[in-house]
């Protein structure tokens, strides 16, 4: 308990996984310039114009991660309306469901065999599709989706989304994590259904990805 509030405290990007704002001075002034010229202004050196995921805090493949360039991490796309995201899958590594409240979501495999399911909404069927290198797939806007990497080595996606703070609501950990456990075990359809005690185990959101199913790692051997 303790050792948890001590990582709550050290970690918050870690447990809350909302990007972290890294400069919001540099924001604030890139949204105020009156033109384009006095905005590249604030961007003077070469170095102002790279991001380089392989340098970021969550950038992982145990067992993965989603390193976003917006906004928040990169203030040059403040303004833009983009977010470019490496996704980085170790074996067996999946995202769980999600959505993103202010962007549709393209997403392209580089390497690996990634299984995608996307549910638009309340009764639209849901659309599986499997990602292998060069093939892309669509999450709409605010559409719930998840993946998983089929494989047994690491998987990389390439991931575009048309806002620069697109947001991430991962739908077992918001609920969890906030609605009461009685009206929960309503929603269950069960009274006797303990949400405390079945949702104890649900990985935090972390880097953005969690371990796979069961199959997967008998298969691999993990
Ligand atoms: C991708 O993985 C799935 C699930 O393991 C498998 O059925 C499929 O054959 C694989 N596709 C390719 C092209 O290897």
């Amino acid at each position: 308990m303790l050792l948890a509030s001590l990582l709550t405290l050290l970690l918050p990007s870690l447990t809350t996984a909302a990007d972290q704002t890294l400069n919001p001075d540099l924001n604030a002034k890139l949204m105020l310039a009156a033109t384009n010229v006095d905005r590249q202004a604030l961007l003077p050196k070469n170095e102002d114009w790279i991001f380089d995921f392989t340098q970021q805090k969550v950038y992982t493949f145990a067992p993965g991660s989603v390193v976003n360039a917006n906004a928040a991490t990169f203030p040059t796309l403040a303004g833009v309306g983009m977010t470019m995201a490496q996704l980085n899958l170790g074996p067996c590594a999946m995202l769980p469901p999600h959505w993103h409240p202010r962007a549709t979501n393209l997403v392209v495999a580089v390497t690996g065999n990634i299984t995608t399911w996307m549910v638009g909404e309340n009764g639209v069927k849901v659309v599986t599709t499997e990602l292998t290198p060069g093939k892309m797939t669509v999450f709409p806007r605010a559409s719930l989706h998840a993946m998983q990497n089929n494989g047994c080595d690491n998987a990389q996606l390439i991931s575009a989304l048309n806002s620069d703070d697109a947001g991430t609501t991962n739908i077992f950990n918001t609920a969890f994590d906030n609605i009461p456990h009685e009206v929960l075990a309503a929603a269950f359809g069960d009274d006797e259904f303990d949400a405390g005690t079945v949702g104890k185990n649900i990985p935090k959101v972390g880097t953005g990805s969690v371990m796979g199913s069961a199959e997967c790692r008998r298969r691999c051997g993990i």
